[in-house]
């Protein structure tokens, strides 16, 4: 099995990291049900740096997250020194940077996939970092748009600044998630760069995603994790109810949260969690105005058992 670093996860199949869903609660049962490791939402060096206390809760692990990646993005190498030397993200064992986010208020600070055309002091984040935690990896997109399409120099010179693992999410910037994810930018890394590389974009299946691992080390997957979070198991051979599932983030997310933040914040996978299943209107009318896990937990049981 292919390495990060000194590194080894159980297998290829990476959580990729998503603002708002990727919290502790679902990198728990994501790793329980066959992910190789789960990466955290984006988190701001610089409110880490500023002891942000909301942020500081975005740190969260679970003890059975074997191996530990948290997600930091900013602009200036400084705050991430900063960060990185608090002890602030000791517990992790992955360092991931983000380049990728196309979001415009991150853009407007500079931070994200603004830093695209900023490659030099791209370089010097990843350096600084790499000089101050064992192990950093970045996730990036092809370019910040089509008449900027990264050069295949520019990977190397990633791995020459210390980069571990290179994700590739085939979009521009500016394309957000319009179109598909080409994966022929995910080869270009692979193909430049000894180090591992991660493809991303639009894996669904088992078979796309063993498909992926042809031309990438690593696969990640975002959405495909909520429309399906059964995949990581499928994918290790392992047959798992999709309920069974979304009631074990149901009891991580109540042992994390209090019980209106948790019922709260889980409003936003239903349209992942129950697309394509059949007769889920009133279903998900009823989800979106629960304030309370145990009524969730007693809908739920009431469609299973009508299904
Ligand atoms: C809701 C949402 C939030 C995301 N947040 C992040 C993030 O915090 N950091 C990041 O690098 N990418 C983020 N992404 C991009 C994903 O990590 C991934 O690269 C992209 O969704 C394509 O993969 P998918 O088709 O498997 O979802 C986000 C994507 C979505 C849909």
């Amino acid at each position: 099995m292919l390495k990060i670093g000194n590194l080894t996860p159980d297998n290829p199949y990476i959580v990729a990291p998503m603002a708002g869903y990727t919290d502790v609660a679902f990198r728990r049962v994501m790793t329980e049900h066959g992910a190789g490791f789960a990466v955290t939402e984006m988190v701001s060096a610089k409110a880490l740096v500023f002891d942000n206390q909301k942020t500081k809760l975005m740190l969260r692990t679970a003890q059975s997250e074997k191996i530990k990646s948290v997600q930091l993005f900013g602009r200036d190498p400084e705050d991430f020194k900063r960060v990185l030397k608090s002890g602030d993200v000791n517990e992790f064992d992955i360092v991931d940077l983000n380049f990728g986010c196309p979001v415009g208020k991150i853009i407007r600070n500079g931070e994200g996939s603004a830093l695209l055309k900023e490659p030099a002091l791209l370089l010097k984040i990843v350096e600084t970092c790499a000089d101050n935690f064992p192990v950093v990896t970045v996730k990036l997109r092809a370019g910040f748009d089509e008449q900027s399409i990264l050069p295949s120099s520019f990977f190397k010179d990633l791995e020459r600044a210390g980069a571990r693992l290179i994700t590739m999410h085939g979009r521009t910037a500016e394309q957000m998630y319009r179109g598909i994810s080409n994966w022929d930018y995910v080869k270009r890394v692979k193909d430049a760069v000894s180090v591992a590389v991660a493809g991303s974009g639009d894996i669904l299946t088992v078979e796309e995603a063993q498909n992926a691992l042809k031309i990438a080390d690593f696969v990640m997957i975002g959405r495909g994790a909520m429309y399906d979070p059964t995949l990581f198991d499928a994918l290790n051979g392992k047959n798992t109810q999709r309920f069974e599932v979304i009631f074990r983030h149901l009891d991580y997310l109540s042992e994390y949260f209090d019980d209106k933040y948790a019922s709260t914040t889980v409003r936003k996978f239903w349209g992942y969690y129950l697309k394509g299943l059949r007769d889920t209107h009133k279903l998900k009318v009823e989800l979106m105005q629960t304030e309370n896990v145990a009524k969730i937990k007693s809908l739920l049981s009431d469609f299973i058992l009508s299904a």
